[in-house]
């Protein structure tokens, strides 16, 4: 059996009790942390563990043979399905005839009720990569609009180490549907120091939050509740 391990988002310590069990079973245990910036304090887990751990770059993960093996674990920040491209793990060792268990953990995608913001009120999720000058993607705008068309709130995922006034920035410059008194959130560490920051564009740009890993929200329409949240958070 291969496990696809969720570590959840703030420290080893959210992972499950089976996940536990799991890895005191395993042969072999395997984390990436190029998905997500957590940092997990391998020492401490190996030390409870009575095992090695070894981190994997992304080309080891993807183009290498080294987790296809059995009774092997591969850790994974947050859960170990949610925006990463890992279901091709799961393909690729189910065509190896290796079995995989998934063990779900805490995520960004739930984390962000912590806002108030209703759950089944989000549209398409985004993401904004670091730019080169000359390469500006255009589906971070493209689903921001469409998710506004259908009245959905966007969770805007940030690339690693991005601050969310690199993510402003972008918005601002090429989205045109977006101006300083559009509202949005801010979401620092959720389920470690959960910080979080509301209000106009204009007004978010001039805070500073240092905590990583961050995501912005565009709300669309909100309900009373929600406002009451959002106006908490101001
Ligand atoms: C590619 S996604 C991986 C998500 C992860 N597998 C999960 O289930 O949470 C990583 C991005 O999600 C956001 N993120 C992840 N954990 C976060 C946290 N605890 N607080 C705020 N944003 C977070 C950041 O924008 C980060 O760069």
């Amino acid at each position: 059996m291969l496990y696809l391990i969720g570590t959840g988002l703030h420290d080893f310590k959210d992972m499950s009790l089976r996940a536990f069990e799991i890895l005191e079973k395993c042969d072999r245990i395997f984390l990436e942390n190029y998905t997500s910036p957590q940092n997990i304090d391998l020492a401490s887990l190996e030390k409870r563990l009575g095992k090695k751990i070894q981190s994997l770059s992304r080309e080891e993960v993807e183009s290498s043979e080294l987790i296809y093996k059995k009774n092997t674990a591969l850790l994974v920040i947050g859960d170990p399905l949610v925006a990463t491209t890992h279901q091709e793990i799961v393909n690729t060792a189910e065509k190896k005839g290796i079995s995989v268990k998934i063990i779900h953990s805490s995520s960004i995608v739930s984390a962000i009720c912590e806002t108030g913001l209703h759950i089944y009120k989000f549209g398409k999720i985004t993401s904004i990569p670091f730019t080169q000058k000359d390469f500006k993607p255009k589906s971070p705008c493209n689903i921001i609009k469409q998710n506004i068309s259908i009245n959905a709130h966007s969770l805007i995922l940030l690339d690693i180490g991005m601050n969310f006034k690199e993510a402003i920035g972008f918005i601002l410059d090429n989205c045109d549907f977006i101006n300083e008194k559009t509202k949005a959130m801010v979401c620092a560490d959720l389920g470690g120091k959960s910080i979080i920051i509301s209000g106009d564009i204009g007004e978010l740009k001039d805070k500073e939050i240092k905590e990583q890993p961050q995501v912005l929200i565009i709300p669309a329409e909100m309900h009373f509740t929600e406002e009451d949240s959002f106006n908490k958070f101001r």
